[in-house]
């Protein structure tokens, strides 16, 4: 629910160009977020700049859901370039790329295959959020319900013979280690050669400066919600599980590099925190 808050948000709060046009995000919130975002955009700009003038937690936020979400829809998209058709969402949460696919007018027969992984609650969830709002279900669409912490992923994903992209987001620092690290393996050993996957990773701080503040006050609160964060990795240390899985690195992208590639001159004060990663991943194992 926070990361399509702060998806739509964005379209609001931010200056153009947008990082990342989700236009389907708000249909997920309750009705009192979605008031609160027409008031803001009825707000003159002049009123509304609070939102682009500040470096504060929500920005930075907003900063590494918005570029984490493009990084691996430009990945996706350049994939499909070379051929892919099977796009696999894992911990899908409101991703609304089936719904923007649609939207789009995309024909059936050129609109890549998606298949929606999460944990079975979350799951049930959405897809009574769609009902209500009268969405019809989408066509290419497929729901998978899986618990990292306890199903087996190989059982509910069928192998590839072909190509396909993963995007893992927004989940890793949920997780334990192991599960991290068996859900990896079971994506190489069922995914064929030139498989791609990109997830995001933080790094816990080693300083204290806002970043860090961020990262800790993240920790409490969603320690609070029953929904403790438990894995952070150095870079090199996630390289070594990604690669003692079966992958090979295409990019394991910083912070700085995120701002230069997707913030840079923009007049708002969008940044990604210091602890957020991304990575790139190919399959280099069947
Ligand atoms: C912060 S949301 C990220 C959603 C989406 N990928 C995004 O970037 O907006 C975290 C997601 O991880 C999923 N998740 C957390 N623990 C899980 C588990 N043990 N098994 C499966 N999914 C899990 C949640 O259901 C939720 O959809």
């Amino acid at each position: 629910m926070a990361t399509a808050w702060l998806r739509a948000l964005h379209l609001i709060a931010d200056d153009e160009p947008w990082v990342f046009e989700d236009r389907a995000a708000a249909d997920f919130l309750s009705r009192y977020q979605q008031r609160f975002l027409q008031r803001l955009s009825a707000m003159p700009r002049s009123w509304s700049r609070t939102f682009r003038q500040r470096r504060d937690a929500l920005t930075a936020m907003r900063s590494q859901i918005v570029v984490r979400a493009r990084y691996a829809e430009d990945a996706l998209a350049a994939a499909r370039e070379r051929g892919c058709q099977r796009y696999v969402i894992l911990a899908a949460g409101l991703d609304t790329f089936a719904l923007r696919q649609r939207q789009a007018g995309q024909d059936a027969a050129d609109a890549i295959t998606v298949v929606e992984i999460d944990h079975p609650a979350t799951q049930a969830w959405k897809r009574q959020q769609l009902t209500s709002q009268g969405h019809e279900q989408v066509e290419n669409l497929t729901y998978v319900a899986v618990d990292f912490e306890r199903d087996r992923l190989e059982e509910r994903l069928p192998a590839t013979a072909s190509p396909q992209f993963v995007s893992w987001l927004g989940t890793s620092y949920y997780l334990s280690r192991e599960a991290i690290s068996a859900t990896l393996t079971t994506l190489a050993e069922t995914s064929a050669r030139g498989s791609e996957l990109v997830l995001d990773y933080w790094q816990q701080p080693s300083t204290f400066d806002l970043s860090a503040a961020l990262f800790w006050g993240t920790r409490v609160a969603t320690a609070f919600q029953q929904e403790p964060m438990r894995s952070f990795f150095r870079p090199s240390d996630m390289e070594k599980l990604a690669l003692a899985a079966g992958w090979t690195v295409r990019e394991n992208c910083a912070p700085i590099i995120q701002d230069e590639r997707y913030l840079a001159g923009r007049t708002d004060n969008l940044a990604v925190p210091s602890f957020a990663y991304l990575l790139h991943l190919e399959n280099s194992l069947r």
